[in-house]
């Protein structure tokens, strides 16, 4: 139907006759021409329609914006003074012979070039907010990033292996998304939150190296970079370690920015232990890219009568901690109170600050609801370890260390942000050494950081089960700009390491069975030591398009509450197909 695709259509043509097919995207009348902006995925071409050409010009007449035309027309140079370099193809127009509407449109709810659409109005018409040039570079970026992965992992002699979407549930700290048998009445598939357990036992079955791109569903509170269903690349491989793993996969995330950015990451990656970046960065997930870091200074608050500061100090779960921002003298009292509300969201439940007005001048140089409270050593001795200048400010977080830890964590980049701190470039890092289990105060026992299938670095059960908090696990994150990519780790390949992990986690002999018998058992049949990683592709290619939300790079995402506004899921069903399912609603809504 056509010959050429809009966007194509440039200076090279000129004098040519070509057949294009396309979207209105403007029609204007001037005068007696009619101009037709016409557009499809490569690009946006002025067509011009004369008068004298009558059957085009009254079919460009009736002409509305989406109407879906087919032209025909030669190609020739604009007019002087109608050339437009900021376009591809703003060199040329073509002058239609004859035109075809292929189909009409109703007037959409929003204009393509409107940047004021509500979000819920685009994922409602998301089809027509597809057309939107931007949203076309968006899916055009992620299929390249894709496709260059999986050349990167075809030519390391990966296997792609596709596993089950209906299986068991997979432990990966979220709800399922079940699935109901009507061959089993009363019992249910889960959706997959990951295929960790098959990918294991794919290096079980021998295949050394697998990928996949896949979907994985994980029904959890939702956020701008998290949806109920998204995309893993995931991987899995035989016989390497931590280093071999995360060096393969930092030379494959390395060399798809190079292919598809024209980037050039560092090499290595720096690496930093989860501890550190608590403590300097108050984040399992630092963004480097912010130049702000929590100081601590519990040590110093423990002499001093502000009860605010110094049980905290005392005891051995809390923390005080300082975050000095250069030139932060200048906040108002109301930004500091907005602030104040925005570590409150982090369940802080307070932010003191020192302004550092004038550092020569002891106590009278520094403005503060808190300073009356803090001796002169204290403070002095707060000025000199953050580092403080005339004109800075200095936050504190008094707190549960992970209180402290995520509200000043939190509060650090908002800040970089509002201050215009953030470096521009790209901070790739790999987080490593994380404890490998996290005391639970109010369910009172260990849960995993990672999955309950990552190795533990004292591999003796024996040993593990006298000192479970002060085992790492051999996980390793990797975290681009602040935002946590991927995450991995090498697993547990022995049965009886298995088993004390479990037992530590609170799942009983029988549980175990029951869920991962299946896995358990397959470990003794000459399991081979293993260990991989999986990216969140949505995450890594928001990252790489620029936008600010994964909803943005995926075609048909849900809403922050889970539902598909296109198609309205999820819906009621009738009630025939629940007793098919053997299941009856406690409630009719
Ligand atoms: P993990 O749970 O860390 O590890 O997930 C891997 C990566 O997937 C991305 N991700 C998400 N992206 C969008 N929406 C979500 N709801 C979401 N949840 C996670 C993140 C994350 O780093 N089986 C292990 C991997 C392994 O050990 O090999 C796993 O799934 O970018
Ligand atoms: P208060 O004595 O409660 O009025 O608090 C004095 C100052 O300390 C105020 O600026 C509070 O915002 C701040 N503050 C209170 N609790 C905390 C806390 N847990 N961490 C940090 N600052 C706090």
């Amino acid at each position: 139907m056509r010959s050429h695709y809009c966007g194509h259509v440039t200076e090279a043509l000129v004098d040519e006759h070509v057949t294009l097919c396309g979207w209105v995207h403007r029609r204007r009348d001037h005068g007696g021409v009619i101009f037709i902006d016409l557009r499809d995925r490569e690009g946006i071409v002025q067509v011009v329609v004369d008068p004298d050409t009558e059957a085009a010009f009254a079919a460009a007449e009736r002409v509305r914006n989406e109407f879906v035309l087919q032209i025909h027309g030669r190609v020739r140079h604009r007019p002087d003074g109608t050339v437009n370099p900021e376009m591809a193809t703003g060199q040329i127009e073509v002058l239609t012979r004859e035109l075809e509407i292929l189909n009409e449109s109703d007037t959409p709810a929003f204009q393509l070039d409107d940047a004021n659409v509500s979000e819920e109005i685009r994922l409602r018409y998301r089809y027509i907010d597809l057309r939107r040039p931007e949203m076309q570079a968006r899916m055009r970026l992620r299929t390249r990033v894709i496709s260059h992965f999986r050349r990167f992992l075809d030519d390391n002699g990966f296997l792609d292996i596709e596993t089950p979407m209906l299986t068991r549930a997979t432990p990966e700290g979220a709800r399922d998304y079940l699935v109901p048998s009507r061959t089993h009445p009363g019992s249910f598939f889960a959706l997959p939150q990951s295929p960790q357990l098959f990918k294991q036992l794919l290096m079980m079955s021998g295949m050394d190296r697998y990928y996949q791109v896949v979907r994985c569903f994980r029904d959890e509170d939702l956020r701008a970079d998290r949806q109920p269903e998204f995309t893993q690349l995931d991987i899995e491989t035989s016989f390497m370690g931590e280093a071999d793993i995360t060096g393969l996969t930092e030379d494959m995330v390395r060399t798809v920015f190079r292919q598809v950015l024209d980037v050039e990451l560092p090499e290595p990656f720096p690496r930093m232990g989860y501890a550190e970046a608590m403590s300097r960065y108050g984040s399992d997930k630092p963004d480097l890219r912010i130049p702000l870091e929590l100081v601590d200074v519990s040590d110093l608050m423990q002499a001093v009568e502000f009860k605010v500061f110094a049980a905290p100090a005392h005891d051995p779960k809390g923390r005080v901690a300082a975050l000095r921002v250069p030139s932060g003298g200048r906040l108002t009292r109301k930004e500091i109170d907005g602030y104040t509300e925005y570590v409150g969201r982090y369940g802080a439940r307070g932010l003191a600050y020192i302004k550092v007005n004038d550092i020569d001048a002891g106590r009278e140089g520094l403005q503060s609801p808190i300073v009356k409270f803090l001796p002169d050593e204290a403070l002095a001795a707060i000025v000199q370890r953050t580092g403080a200048e005339n004109n800075d400010v200095i936050f504190f977080g008094a707190d549960k260390a992970s209180v402290v830890n995520e509200s000043l964590g939190a509060l650090r980049v908002r800040v970089g942000h509002d201050m215009n701190m953030v470096a521009a470039g790209w901070a790739p890092l790999w987080v490593v050494d994380f404890p490998m289990f996290e005391w639970d105060d109010k369910a009172a026992r260990w849960t995993a950081l990672h999955h309950p299938f990552t190795a533990p670095s004292i591999d003796d059960p024996d040993e593990l089960r006298k000192a479970p908090g002060e085992a790492l696990s051999r996980a390793y994150d990797m975290v681009l700009n602040g935002t946590e990519i991927g995450g991995g780790s090498v697993r547990i390949h022995h049965t009886a390491t298995q088993q004390a992990v479990f037992e530590l986690l609170g799942i009983g002999d029988q549980e175990a069975q029951e869920k991962f018998g299946f896995l358990l058992q397959a470990l003794t049949f000459g399991c081979p030591p293993h260990g991989g990683i999986a990216f969140g592709l949505d995450r890594l290619i928001m990252l790489m398009a620029g936008a600010s939300s994964i909803r943005d790079v995926m075609a048909f995402p849900k809403t922050q509450t889970a539902q598909c506004l296109l198609t309205e899921a999820p819906a009621p069903v009738h009630d025939q197909q629940l007793r098919e399912l053997n299941l009856r609603l406690r409630r009719t809504p």
